[in-house]
């Protein structure tokens, strides 16, 4: 990989994904069990996780390496990420020493690290997640920052590959959804932009308040003039799901709103209708499916009749999350003789 870290689909050409893609597709075929023997990941995680923790640990198991795990605060000191900060509260470490000695037990270290969800430009800058990759010395694999995801990207992208979903022209609907909690924008972010980048025409379906930021739409708008796609947002449901092949449903903050809790459950207490149900799917296409990162909440975000019905791909996501992120890790530790 040319970056040398896989912080961003946006880092890698055309050519980069439909090796990483191609990779992907032969580990899951024809196992390498010794490809990364005697390598060792390390996974920091300042946030819960169930799918990127387990499946970094299998994805590197079965290509013979070994992994820990650090979630600071739960057996581990808690770490302090501010810069300049006087360290005079339950942090007991700062990443700038913690970072540098992870790394140089590992040949590869992967962060997890949410946004702050209270300050808008900070978020969208990814500012906390750019200064700890900025103190490691080893490759970085972004396990879900303020502002992206490319792990759940590159999964979601060689699910539509497995599933013969269009790449050119192939039309896909990244809709809001309701959530009791204001969540971050790196989902829907890295998911519009995956798919526009994949080349598909991408609409972005959300209530009034819930536009995405400027800076998210361009970066999409970009990717999508590069690939031959296109973008648009709208609030009209059955115009947005019009003829749609996939229907990938997420919640996220209001940037209009952005910190500003009593807004955010006032605004979502007349949303609750935005749960997906199978009603949602009379102008798409008859075998239209339905995406999710997970977790997600039943009768909330999306029906059980959906959830278990068989448009439902989202197991099949998750799943694809190992193939993928053992290519990411075959790239970048295959012959790193750090
Ligand atoms: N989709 C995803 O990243 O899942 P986890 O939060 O469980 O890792």
């Amino acid at each position: 990989m040319k970056a040398g870290h896989f912080l961003d689909l946006a880092d890698l050409d055309r050519a980069e994904i439909a090796g990483l893609l191609d990779l992907a597709g032969r580990l899951e075929r024809r196992p390498e069990p010794r490809a990364l023997a005697g390598k060792v990941l390390a996974l920091l995680f300042f946030n819960p996780s169930l799918r990127t923790l387990a499946s970094f640990q299998s994805g590197m198991a079965r290509l013979g390496g070994s992994s820990f795990v650090i979630s600071p605060g739960q057996g581990s000191w808690l770490l302090e990420t501010r810069q300049g900060a006087v360290m005079d509260g339950a942090a007991a470490e700062h990443v700038r020493e913690a970072i540098p000695v992870l790394a140089s037990y590992a040949d590869a270290l992967g962060i997890r690290s949410f946004a702050g969800g209270s300050d808008l430009a900070a978020d969208l800058a990814d500012s906390t997640f750019r200064a700890m990759v900025e103190v490691c010395p080893a490759p970085v694999i972004n396990l879900e920052s303020a502002l992206n995801h490319p792990c759940q990207a590159l999964g979601d992208w060689k699910t539509m590959d497995d599933l013969d979903i269009p790449a050119a022209g192939g039309k896909f609907v990244l809709t809001w959804a309701n959530h009791p909690k204001p969540l971050p924008l790196a989902v829907p972010a890295a998911a519009v932009h995956m798919a526009a980048a994949r080349g598909m025409e991408v609409v972005v379906l959300r209530p009034d308040k819930y536009a995405l930021p400027a800076a998210v739409m361009a970066k999409a708008q970009r990717a999508a003039a590069a690939s031959g796609g296109s973008l648009r947002e709208t609030a009209a449901r059955d115009d947005a799901l019009a003829g749609a092949q996939v229907v990938y449903a997420k919640s996220w903050s209001s940037p209009a709103h952005y910190g500003d809790l009593d807004t955010e459950h006032r605004l979502r207490a007349g949303l609750r209708h935005w749960c997906v149900d199978e009603d949602w799917f009379a102008p798409a296409r008859l075998d239209c499916r339905f995406m999710h990162c997970l977790p997600v909440r039943r009768n909330v975000v999306v029906s059980d009749a959906v959830l278990d019905g068989p448009r439902s791909v989202v197991v099949h996501q998750a799943r694809n999350r190992m193939w993928s992120q053992m290519a990411v890790l075959h790239e970048l530790l295959k012959g790193n003789g750090r």
